[in-house]
């Protein structure tokens, strides 16, 4: 079963708030290169994306008693320009040339500019990108309008979460470098490079933002990590199983890059020689082909490690669900989570 995202109310309004921000921050030199890398950044952060960190911020401040408002909105949207910042450099990291159905924001660079040097002068210009998002997602939480003492602590958590996706990011590019990850070291890169700053930590800054107690604090924790782990579980499968129509990024890039998934630490866990010879041949080979993928996904099915993810998602979601029902939390936050969290662990793109 796949649950798709529904269209929800606060996904205009978070775009809303982004327009505006960007618009704001215009180039400040009359480059005409310069001018269209902006717009280039623009596009990107405004031209799809499921939302999802926007809304889990949301509901942590509502679920934390906080009412309805435009302050709320603005912090929310932060989160998504920090989001934006990390996926154009893990573009760059991972070579990936698709994300969200169109080109990496690198490689539409150095379509612009063409000619020798056009691929590292993209990559180059992809970092600075990046980071212009990253910290304009500083400026806009910093500016948010919530009184002081809450934004302190919510800034705080917002300050944890880059160096927890940043440390991720760094286990994820290491475990690529070493022999191979164990199950175990594949679902600590999860939770650093994807769980805390995708569920857990949006959370709990909405939730700080509007004076949540540690308590509640603790059950978005407890909530959030499974369910964040739970998620890029699912991402992972999307990302050998899915169809690129649907997700938007390349049906061959975690197989072409070698990523060492909890996916692929299962099935070298149960391969038997000769599949271990294959996978070891193909996976993280750049020669890969649709053959040589479709070939690795049969030996993976064959080891039984995508029936074990599922396994391991379904009982990230139970963990998550089961935490959330027993959270202090205003019972329409608790209504809304509960749907998310479905999203988030089934979804198809
Ligand atoms: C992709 O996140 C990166 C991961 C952490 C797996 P999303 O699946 O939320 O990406 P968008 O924003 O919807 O494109
Ligand atoms: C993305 O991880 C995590 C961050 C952007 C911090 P992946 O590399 O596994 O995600 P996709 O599949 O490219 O979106
Ligand atoms: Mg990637
Ligand atoms: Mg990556």
């Amino acid at each position: 079963m796949t649950v798709s995202f529904t269209p929800n109310l606060l996904g205009p309004r978070i775009d809303d708030r982004l327009a505006g921000f960007l618009d704001g921050w215009r180039a400040p030199v009359a480059d005409r290169d310069v001018v269209a890398a902006y717009q280039l950044l623009v596009e990107f952060i405004l031209g799809g994306g499921k939302r999802i960190r926007p809304q889990l911020c949301y509901w942590g401040w509502r679920g934390a008693g906080g009412e309805d408002c435009e302050e709320i909105i603005s912090a929310a949207a932060a989160l998504e320009l920090c989001h934006a910042g990390l996926l154009i450099h893990d573009d760059i990291m991972d070579g990936s040339d698709l994300r969200r159905g169109r080109s990496t924001v690198h490689r539409s660079l150095a379509h612009l500019h063409g000619g020798a040097g056009a691929e590292a002068f993209g990559r180059a210009g992809g970092i600075l990108l990046g980071t212009l998002s990253l910290a304009w997602s500083d400026a806009l939480l910093s500016s948010c309008g919530v009184e002081p003492a809450r934004l302190r602590a919510a800034h705080h958590l917002f300050d944890a979460m880059r160096t927890e996706v940043i440390s991720g990011q760094y286990l994820d590019i290491l475990a690529q470098l070493r022999d191979g990850a164990t199950v175990e070291q594949a679902l600590t890169t999860i939770r650093y490079k994807t769980a805390k700053y995708t569920v857990e930590r949006p959370l709990q800054i909405g939730g700080a933002l509007a004076g949540a107690a540690p308590e509640l604090l603790r059950s978005y924790s407890a909530f959030g990590l499974p369910l964040g782990e739970a998620f890029q579980l699912r991402d992972d499968m999307l990302g050998t199983f899915g169809s690129s129509g649907e997700t938007g990024k390349s049906a061959l890039d975690d197989l072409r890059e070698g990523k060492q998934t909890v996916l692929f630490a299962h099935a070298v866990e149960r391969a038997t020689p000769a599949q271990l010879a294959y996978l070891r041949t193909w996976h993280g080979n750049p020669e890969l082909t649709d053959e040589h993928a479709g070939e690795v996904r049969e030996i993976l099915i064959a080891t039984g490690a995508p029936t074990r993810v599922e396994g391991m998602i379904d009982e990230r979601v139970r963990l998550a669900v089961k935490a959330l029902e027993a959270a202090p939390i205003a019972s329409e936050a608790r209504v809304a989570l509960t749907v998310l969290a479905a999203q988030l662990a089934h979804r198809d793109s």
